[in-house]
């Protein structure tokens, strides 16, 4: 049917999808690996020349040079994780509570170009499973695509979330031009920004990461105008469930407190 033959389709082209990320994860994760070293160590002497008594104008030298070095280090670690190369580690996460950090450290960019922000939480959102850094790290970064494609006029971006067939679904929509091609958006290098501006990784690590948790990422545009980024992960099985499982001797207070840490302990992201 016709139907099934789309179905097929869609499998395909993901399969598609996760052969090219995988071979290209490992190249890229090789050569970003061997770059860490070094930058590590040339963070670690810029920090400490800035220290040293300089004059105004070779500091600031110095703090140029530093800001550089750290922009590196981010890009090599944003290549480590697109290749997974940084081990994740899961915990429960609630992905209202995720999101609202991500719009809290996206708030200055936000306000600096002229975007509203309008957020509808389901309260009856489940959790899910992932790892929290990485899961904000989507977050932030399909943010951040939105905040690009509404750069000239200003703009709305609509968070919202909800419970639907055992998944928390957690919905990006923009109002600004939309996606070129959206069924390309995931691809590695794919990028319409001009040259020296976007990599086109971005989209892709955010695929590698919720593909990892058996979720699902997809991009629409919508007929109102702007783009639409859904990520759908499976919602982790009831509490009552975990709890005739779990090993003796954790209370479920214990086991609630945990849950919240792992909400709390939310690193900041490099400063850019
Ligand atoms: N909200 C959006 N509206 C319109 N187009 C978008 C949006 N988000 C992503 N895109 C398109 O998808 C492309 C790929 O996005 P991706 O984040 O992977 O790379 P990039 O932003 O171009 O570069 P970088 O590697 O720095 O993230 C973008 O260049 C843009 O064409
Ligand atoms: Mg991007």
């Amino acid at each position: 049917s016709q139907q099934s033959f789309e179905d097929l389709k869609r499998l395909q082209a993901q399969l598609v999808q996760s052969e090219k990320l995988s071979s290209l994860g490992q190249l890229l994760g090789g050569a970003a690996h061997e770059l860490n070293n070094p930058l590590t160590a040339m963070v670690g002497y810029s920090d400490l020349l800035t220290a040293t008594s300089l004059t105004d104008e070779q500091r600031g030298l110095a703090e140029k040079m530093a800001h550089q070095v750290r922009r590196t280090k981010t890009l090599v670690s944003s290549l480590l994780s697109f290749a997974r190369q940084i081990p994740s580690e899961k915990t429960k996460v609630n992905m209202n509570a995720l999101a609202q950090t991500a719009l809290k450290l996206s708030q200055p960019q936000l306000r600096a170009r002229n975007i509203e922000v309008q957020s509808e939480f389901a309260t009856d959102l489940p959790q899910v499973m992932g790892d929290s850094n990485q899961l904000l790290h989507v977050c932030l970064h399909i943010a951040n695509n939105a905040m690009h494609a509404m750069e000239e006029a200003g703009g709305l971006l609509t968070v919202a979330t909800r419970h639907e067939n055992h998944m928390a679904v957690l919905e990006f929509s923009d109002n600004g031009p939309g996606a070129r091609e959206p069924e390309r958006v995931f691809d590695p290098f794919y990028s319409t920004r001009p040259v020296g501006q976007g990599a086109g990784l971005g989209l892709s690590g955010c695929y590698g990461i919720i593909q990892e948790l058996a979720g699902r990422i997809v991009c629409e545009n919508r007929a109102a105008g702007g783009a639409t980024f859904r990520i759908e992960l499976p919602a982790v099985k009831s509490n009552v469930r975990n709890f005739s499982i779990r090993k003796p001797g954790h209370s479920s207070s214990q086991s609630a407190e945990s849950e919240n840490q792992a909400c709390a302990s939310l690193p900041l992201p490099p400063t850019p």
